[in-house]
C-alpha cells in the first residue's frame, strides 16, 4: 500500500515533468488570424516600428539582394550549414500575414514560429528577447502594413542532427534567457537608451562577442570580438584594439557614415549595419555612440595626437624603397614590401587629401589578431556604405603567396603588433575559399 502510494506519487511527478518537457520541445500552435485588423494601428506607431526595423537590421537578413520587401530566402552561412531567412511580409500563405501579435511576440522572444516550430538562433531572437512590449507592438504594426510578397521558404542545408528543430529546445534550455533589458543606474538616460538598443534589437553582440561550440554567444565575455560571414568583428569598448582609442565623435562618424578618419571603413557585414542605421532616428544612433563612448576608456588628448602623428608618419611615398635602405627584415616582409609597392601604394600612400584612405596603421584590419580582414579587403575589395560611396576598393588579384607576403608587410610596417603566424596556410585557404562555388 505504502509502496503503491509512493509509486503513484513518482509517476505523477514524472508525467508532470514529461508534460513540461513536451511543452518545451513541441510548443503549441497559435491559431492563424483570419485577416489583419489594422484598425488600431497608428501612423506614429508604424513610423516607430520602421525605425526599430532599421535599428534591428531586419532587412539585412530578410531582404534578398535587389529586392525591396522582406520576403526572405537569404542564405546565412553558419558553422552547422546554411540557414535561410523566412518571408516576414504580411502575405497570408508564405509570410506572416496570418500571425497575431501574440505569435509575433513569441517568435521574437522565444524563437518559436506560429505553428509551434523552434527557430534557429541564426535569427537573433536571443538578443531580441529583451525588447519592450511596446517596441515589439510597433515593429509588428510596421511589418503588417508592408506590401505582401509571395515567396515560398527555402529548405535549409543542415546536416543531422542540426536539421532536427525539436533539439533546439535543449539549446534554449542551456543558452536562451528571455530577460528584459536592465538599465545601468550609473548611465545617463541617453547612454541607457543606446545600451538598450545595442543589446536588444541592434544585436551588436551577435557579431562582436565570441560564440561557443554550439553557436551560443558567450555573454560573460562581453564585446570581446567575434566573427561574422568570414570577417573578424572587432572587440568594442574597453577591449578595443584601436591604437588611438575611440571618442564619441569617432563612434558617431563611423555609425552614421561607415567611415571614421581615425579608424577607417566599416567593411564586410558592418556595411549593412551602418546603412540601416543611416535610416534610423538620429537621436537613437547618437545614443548608441554615447553608450559606446561610455564603455570605452578615454585616451588623453595629447597621447592621442602623438600616436596619430606617429602612425601617419609610417605612410609611404609612391616611390618608396622596398628595401628600406638595407634594413633588417624577415624575407616574407621584404617580398611583401615589393607587392605593396606594385599593388597598393598608389592608393595607400602619404595623405595629402581627405579623400584618400586612412593610414593602414589606424585600421582594425591591420591591428586585428589575425589577417582575415586584410585578406578580405584584398580578395573581395571594399564596397563602402552609403555614407562613404567614394571609398571603394576594387579587389586586387594576388597569388596566395603574394597575399601572405603583403599581409606580413602591412603588419610589420604599419603596426607595433606581433607578426601574424601561419600566414601562408591562411592565405591559401582564403584564396581557395574565394574560388569555391558560392562566391
Ligand atoms: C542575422 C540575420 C537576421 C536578422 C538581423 C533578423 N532575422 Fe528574422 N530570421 C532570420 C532567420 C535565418 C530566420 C529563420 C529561422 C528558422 O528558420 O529557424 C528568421 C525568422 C524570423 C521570423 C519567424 C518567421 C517565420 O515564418 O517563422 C520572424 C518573425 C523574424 N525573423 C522577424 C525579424 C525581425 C522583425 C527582425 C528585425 C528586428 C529580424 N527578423 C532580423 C534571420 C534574421
Ligand atoms: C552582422 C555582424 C555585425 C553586427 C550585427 C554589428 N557589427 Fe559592428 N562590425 C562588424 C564587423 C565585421 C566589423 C569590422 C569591419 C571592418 O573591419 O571593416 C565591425 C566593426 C565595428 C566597429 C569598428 C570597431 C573597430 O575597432 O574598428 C564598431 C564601432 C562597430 N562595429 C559597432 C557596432 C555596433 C554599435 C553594432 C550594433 C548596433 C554593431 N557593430 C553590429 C560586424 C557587425
Ligand atoms: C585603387 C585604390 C586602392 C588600391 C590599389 C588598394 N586599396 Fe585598399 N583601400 C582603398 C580604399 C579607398 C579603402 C577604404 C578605406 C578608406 O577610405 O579609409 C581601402 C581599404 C583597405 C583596407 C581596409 C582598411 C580599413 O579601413 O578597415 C585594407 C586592409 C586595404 N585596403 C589593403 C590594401 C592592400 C593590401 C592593397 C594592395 C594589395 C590595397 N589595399 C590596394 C583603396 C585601394
Amino acid at each position: 500500500m505504502k509502496i503503491c502510494k509512493v509509486l503513484a506519487g513518482v509517476s505523477v511527478v514524472a508525467v508532470a515533468a514529461a508534460g513540461v518537457y513536451a511543452a518545451d520541445v513541441f510548443p503549441r500552435e497559435i491559431a492563424p488570424m483570419a485577416a489583419i485588423d489594422t484598425a488600431s494601428f497608428t501612423d506614429d506607431q508604424i513610423a516607430l516600428g520602421e525605425n526599430l526595423a532599421n535599428l534591428g537590421d531586419c532587412a539585412a537578413c530578410h531582404t534578398p539582394r535587389g529586392a525591396r520587401g522582406m520576403e526572405g530566402g537569404v542564405g546565412l552561412p553558419t558553422p552547422f550549414g546554411v540557414i535561410y531567412s523566412t518571408n516576414i511580409t504580411p502575405d497570408p500563405e508564405t509570410g506572416i500575414g496570418n500571425w497575431s501579435f501574440a505569435a509575433f511576440e513569441r517568435a521574437m522572444r522565444s524563437g518559436i514560429d506560429r505553428a509551434g516550430n523552434h527557430l534557429y538562433p541564426a535569427f537573433p531572437y536571443d538578443h531580441f528577447a529583451g525588447t519592450t512590449r511596446d517596441d515589439l507592438e510597433a515593429l509588428y504594426q510596421f511589418l503588417m502594413t508592408q506590401d505582401p510578397v509571395r515567396a515560398d521558404r527555402k529548405a535549409n542545408e543542415l546536416g543531422f542532427p542540426f536539421s532536427v528543430r525539436p533539439l533546439l529546445a535543449g539549446w534554449k534550455l542551456l543558452f536562451h534567457r528571455e530577460t528584459a533589458f536592465v538599465p545601468n543606474p550609473e548611465f545617463t538616460d541617453e547612454e541607457n537608451r543606446g545600451a538598450y538598443l545595442a543589446e536588444t534589437l541592434g544585436h551588436c553582440s551577435a557579431c562582436h562577442s565570441p560564440r561557443n561550440a554550439l553557436g551560443a554567444v558567450t555573454r560573460s565575455a562581453g564585446l570581446a570580438g567575434g566573427a561574422a560571414e568570414g570577417w573578424l568583428a572587432p572587440p568594442l569598448g574597453a577591449v578595443s584594439v584601436s591604437p588611438l582609442g575611440w571618442d564619441i565623435d569617432d563612434y558617431a562618424d563611423y555609425l552614421f557614415d561607415g567611415w571614421s578618419e581615425h579608424h577607417g571603413i566599416a567593411g564586410g557585414p558592418m556595411t549593412a549595419v551602418v546603412d540601416h542605421l543611416r535610416d534610423a532616428d538620429e537621436d537613437d544612433v547618437f545614443a548608441i555612440a554615447a553608450w559606446l563612448a561610455r564603455i570605452t576608456p578615454a585616451v588623453d588628448k595629447d597621447t592621442r595626437a602623438a600616436r596619430l602623428t606617429a602612425i601617419k608618419a609610417l605612410d609611404l611615398a609612391e616611390g618608396f624603397d622596398p628595401g628600406f635602405g638595407g634594413q633588417q627584415m624577415p624575407q616574407e616582409v621584404q617580398r611583401g614590401a615589393q607587392v605593396f609597392k606594385d599593388n597598393c601604394v598608389k592608393c595607400h600612400k602619404q595623405r595629402i587629401s581627405d579623400t584618400q584612405p586612412v593610414s593602414l596603421g589606424l585600421t582594425y584590419a591591420a591591428n586585428a589578431p589575425a589577417p582575415t580582414n586584410v585578406f578580405n579587403a584584398v580578395l573581395y575589395g571594399i564596397e563602402p556604405g552609403l555614407g562613404a560611396t567614394a571609398r571603394k576598393m576594387q579587389p586586387v588579384a594576388l597569388s596566395a603567396e603574394n597575399l601572405a607576403e603583403v599581409a606580413a608587410f602591412v603588419r610589420w610596417h604599419f603596426t607595433d603588433q606581433p607578426a601574424w603566424t601561419n600566414l601562408a596556410a591562411q592565405a591559401s585557404a582564403a584564396v581557395q575559399a574565394k574560388a569555391a562555388p558560392g562566391h
